[in-house]
């Protein structure tokens, strides 16, 4: 698995018709070009099939915003990792940071997502990151620690088939992104956190920054050594910026 990947993360944000005109868009960014990345964009569920079947063969793959913890049944409103993996879906985002706050989702439900997705075939992206009081109390790495328990709780072959992406939660949104510096911190400690089982995986594992990635700033985060790429909001709604933020990553 390449390491490098930008993760575009829409939130829930469009139409039908602001969805179509922004994948299209991105397929004119992307034409003719060969990545050397992979690129993903995780539109809402309800756009999922049409996001896929409009990037077929674009290189370009699809992920889902969240996954449901059950496998199939009674569960109404969920999701299944199997229902996402059907649909033509590659990744799916698990313990986004607005999941963790509005939804009160738990380690132990991040826990339980990834095990669906990954028996799903799914990559996760299992998303971790410090609130601005957290930093301030000077607790940020055993924040992350305690975030990175479901991952750290796999084998280290299961491990392998994890993304991780650092998102402080007072850079997402803000304007204020981490340094290169602090995320490069943050991203070292969760390599060596994955080391401890298995150097080989450590190695491999892609970890990705997120928090107000854009244009302007991407360049100086992928020059880090432990900064694989990002995971981007508010940027990956404007196909020009986001293809900007890929380009920054294929040097
Ligand atoms: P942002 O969001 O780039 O708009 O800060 C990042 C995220 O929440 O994944």
């Amino acid at each position: 698995m390449v390491r490098k990947k930008i993760i575009g993360n829409w939130k829930m944000h469009g139409s039908i018709q602001q969805v179509h005109a922004l994948t299209q868009a991105l397929l004119d960014c992307s034409a003719g070009k060969v990545s050397n990345i992979d690129r993903v964009v995780c539109p809402p569920f309800i756009y999922l099939e049409r996001v896929v079947q409009q990037l077929a063969d674009s290189g370009i793959q699809v992920g889902a915003q969240d996954v449901s913890a059950h496998g199939v049944g009674a569960h109404t409103g969920e999701v299944s990792a199997d229902m996402l993996a059907d649909a033509g879906c590659r990744y799916v985002l698990i313990g986004h940071s607005e999941r963790r706050q509005s939804h009160g989702e738990s380690e132990a439900l991040v826990a339980a997502k990834l095990s669906r997705a990954l028996e799903a075939g799914l990559t996760p992206v299992v998303c971790v990151g410090e609130t601005l009081a957290q930093r301030e109390a000077d607790v940020t790495l055993s924040v992350i620690d305690a975030q990175l328990q479901p991952v750290l709780g796999l084998s280290a072959e299961a491990q392998q088939k994890v993304v991780i992406a650092y998102e402080p939660v007072w850079a997402i949104g803000t304007g204020k992104t981490a340094t290169p510096e602090q995320a490069q911190e943050v991203h070292v400690y969760i390599r060596h956190a994955l080391a401890v089982k298995n150097a080989a995986t450590a190695a491999s594992v892609s970890l990705l920054y997120g928090g107000s990635v854009n244009a302007e700033n991407a360049a100086s985060l992928f020059a880090q050594a432990d900064i694989d790429g990002a995971l981007v909001g508010g940027a990956s709604l404007d196909a020009q910026q986001f293809a900007a933020i890929w380009r920054a990553a294929e040097i």
